[in-house]
């Protein structure tokens, strides 16, 4: 909600996405309210944050959706994506899987999306190098070959969270 003086030029949506456990909560509570918490709870449904910022002069709201990664607690995939401008593809340098599973992620939301969407992939978690299970060489390649911005980030440790989201919602702009 904007305070009373404050003035917002743009609203843009930007949607979280990616399998369960890989920190799209977190990342979005370091995002939104600089706060992390080492026992999140999984996502059920969807939620949003908003956090204004300036771009080139302009205030601009970012409004971020955080459904679940497990299908039982997923919200409507049509509802979820609507007038979405961006998105945050994410998944877990520590969980293989969770990388191999971007392609449908990305089918999904090239499906349901209005095709400018801006899309980021994010390997979150980098704080757990000793665990690491996909490599940055990997993703950049994936990412290249699928024209998507690609970033490792750790929620944890705020490290390029606040890039990532800058560079998409600049892009949007
Ligand atoms: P769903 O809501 O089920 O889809 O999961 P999610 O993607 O929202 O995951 P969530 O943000 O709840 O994080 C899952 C677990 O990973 C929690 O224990 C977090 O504390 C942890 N976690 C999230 N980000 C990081 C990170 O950057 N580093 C480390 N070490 N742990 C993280
Ligand atoms: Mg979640």
């Amino acid at each position: 909600m904007a305070g009373a003086g404050e003035k917002v030029d743009y609203v843009f949506k930007v949607v979280l996405i990616g399998d369960s456990a890989v920190g799209k909560s977190q990342i979005l509570a370091r995002f939104a309210r600089n706060e992390f918490s080492l026992d999140s709870k999984a996502t059920i449904g969807v939620e949003f944050q908003t956090r204004t910022l300036v771009i080139d002069h302009r205030s601009v709201k970012a409004q971020i959706w955080d459904t679940a990664g497990q299908e039982r607690y997923r919200a409507v995939t049509s509802a979820y994506y609507r007038g979405a401008l961006g998105a945050l593809l994410v998944y877990d340098i520590t969980r293989r899987q969770s990388f191999d599973h971007i392609p449908r992620w990305l089918d999904e939301l090239r499906a349901h999306a209005d095709k400018n969407i801006v899309i980021m992939l994010v390997g979150n978690k980098s704080d757990l190098e000793e665990q690491r299970a996909v490599s940055t060489e990997d993703a950049k390649e994936f990412a290249e070959k699928e024209n998507l911005f690609f970033l490792e980030t750790s929620a944890l440790q705020a490290t390029n969270v606040e890039g990532a989201f800058q560079t998409v919602l600049t892009e949007i702009f």
